[in-house]
């Protein structure tokens, strides 16, 4: 009895001596870490989401900005942000007299700050048929006066420019721009919880934390849709609008908008449930206009189907009232996130395409594709393309009634998201942009 009870002191003692070397060990690396964060950086000791204005006047960003050249000047963001303030209020639009009431094409163009390419989308459009019947608007998130020359310069049809008021350009170092108390994107979540930088404890599912530049598109593209139906005065109580969605590296066909209201006249023949109409396809096949110039395909829409989709305003509303689903799912792609949407929330609408494609998407200096990316590469493609139309001409505008080439009937169900969107404050940005008036939002203090 006497000697169990001895055995039981030595390994208590034990069990406390370990405690004891483990918690030792423990506090040390976090002592370390917290020595190693001070030493970058003196304000670390704010707790997280401590909005102290203890950074605004830092010029560098210390954890992440390796190049410390980068100078902020004050004068020119605040300058910047009563632009983007007075131009979203204003709404000019430049050929008014070509605007009539029946306009319901809209092309909405998310622009960034491929000049280059803009240069040449604007020289495209000039030649696609019936865009004087249609209202263009420009998306900017970039404010370039280079940008500005080249949209105001446009004589053919009614343009409006509109500016996403959240922009890395106007928050260069404060959320929705990146923070110098974000954590590094690859900062592990122990460390990020140790060092308390802002999102530590809203890590992605594969462990990354917030890059502006990217999740920035996805804000863009939610808020612009959202700011369209929603704040544009000249476009309120609308419903029959049809939105095109474009970027400033795309090439319409000749025949695009002529082809998309012939989809929409034949629509109820052809599938009256299509909930959207996408212009452009990826597939080989897409290159034959001889064989498929008047021809459609229907399939579950997919973010294979993003090139060239339309919004209608009643799809918009649809989509408005699931943003919870758009904003929260942890994927930084705005397509792949609509997939989510409308499979969970719109039982697998369908998209009708041309099979012949009437798009092309031309840059190489995307997100995706860093790797063979050369704008003069991009222009060579652009000639091409012009070429490739001139070439099929007489395919082109088809009068006979469309057919349906291929239907496809698999669902492909999303089975893992991509990531990139675990941060509280995107996911809450992205949902005020659909539940309040942003025309109102843009005016106040968006710090969450
Ligand atoms: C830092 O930025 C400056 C000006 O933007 C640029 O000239 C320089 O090459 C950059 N340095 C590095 C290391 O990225
Ligand atoms: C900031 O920009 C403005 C306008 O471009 C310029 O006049 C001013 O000198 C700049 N300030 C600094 C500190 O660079
Ligand atoms: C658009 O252009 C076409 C051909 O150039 C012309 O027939 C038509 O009247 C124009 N529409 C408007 C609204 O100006
Ligand atoms: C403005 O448009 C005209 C054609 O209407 C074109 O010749 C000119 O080069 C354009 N200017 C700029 C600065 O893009
Ligand atoms: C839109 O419709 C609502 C309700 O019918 C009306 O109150 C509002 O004035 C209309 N707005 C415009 C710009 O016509």
């Amino acid at each position: 009895m006497f000697r169990i009870f001895r055995y039981r002191c030595i390994i208590l003692r034990y069990i406390i001596l370990w405690l004891f070397i483990i918690t030792t060990i423990k506090l040390t690396t976090i002592l370390y870490y917290d020595l190693q964060q001070q030493s970058i950086d003196s304000t670390s000791l704010a707790l997280p989401f401590d909005d102290t204005n203890t950074n605004k006047d830092k010029l560098f960003n210390p954890i992440t900005n390796s190049n410390t050249s980068i100078i902020i000047n004050r004068t020119t963001i605040e300058y910047y942000r009563k632009y983007v303030e007075r131009k979203n209020y204003e709404q000019f639009m430049y050929n008014k007299h070509l605007f009539s009431s029946s306009t319901r094409y809209v092309l909405l163009v998310q622009v960034h700050t491929r000049v280059v390419y803009l240069k040449k989308f604007i020289e495209m459009l000039r030649s696609v048929e019936t865009i004087n019947e249609t209202l263009v608007i420009f998306s900017h998130d970039f404010i370039d006066p280079k940008i500005n020359i080249l949209v105001t310069n446009i004589t053919f049809v009614p343009v409006i420019q509109i500016f996403y008021p959240f922009s890395q350009q106007l928050y260069p170092d404060e959320f929705p721009g990146l923070d110098p108390n974000d954590c590094p994107r690859d900062l592990a979540k122990h460390k990020a919880l140790a060092a308390r930088c802002k999102n530590a404890p809203y890590p992605d599912k594969y462990g990354h934390y917030r890059e502006v530049s990217i999740v920035q598109i996805k804000h863009h593209w939610w808020w612009k849709l959202n700011y369209v139906f929603n704040s544009i005065e000249t476009l309120q109580n609308r419903s029959d609008l049809l939105l095109l969605l474009l970027e400033e590296d795309f090439y319409l066909s000749p025949d695009a908008l002529v082809f998309l209201s012939k989809m929409e006249n034949e629509q109820a023949k052809l599938c009256p449930e299509c909930l959207f109409f996408t212009l452009g396809n990826l597939e080989k096949s897409g290159r034959q206009f001889e064989k498929l110039g008047s021809k459609v395909s229907i399939a579950y829409w997919h973010a294979r189907y993003n090139l060239g989709m339309t919004v209608s305003y009643s799809l918009w509303k649809l989509l408005v009232k699931y943003a919870e689903e758009f904003c929260n799912v942890d994927d930084y792609n705005w397509d792949w996130s609509l997939v989510y949407l409308v499979q969970q929330r719109l039982n697998y609408p369908r998209v009708m395409w041309s099979s012949a494609t009437r798009l092309i998407h031309l840059g190489s200096c995307g997100t995706h594709h860093k790797k063979t990316c050369s704008s003069e590469s991009d222009i060579a493609r652009w000639q091409e393309t012009d070429k490739f139309y001139t070439n099929n001409q007489k395919y082109l505008f088809p009068t006979k009634p469309l057919s349906v080439h291929l239907k496809y009937e698999a669902k492909r169900a999303v089975k893992q998201t991509n990531g990139g969107w675990s941060d509280l404050r995107d996911r809450q940005l992205c949902l005020s942009f659909a539940l309040k008036n942003t025309k109102d939002i843009s005016q106040t203090n968006k710090k969450i």
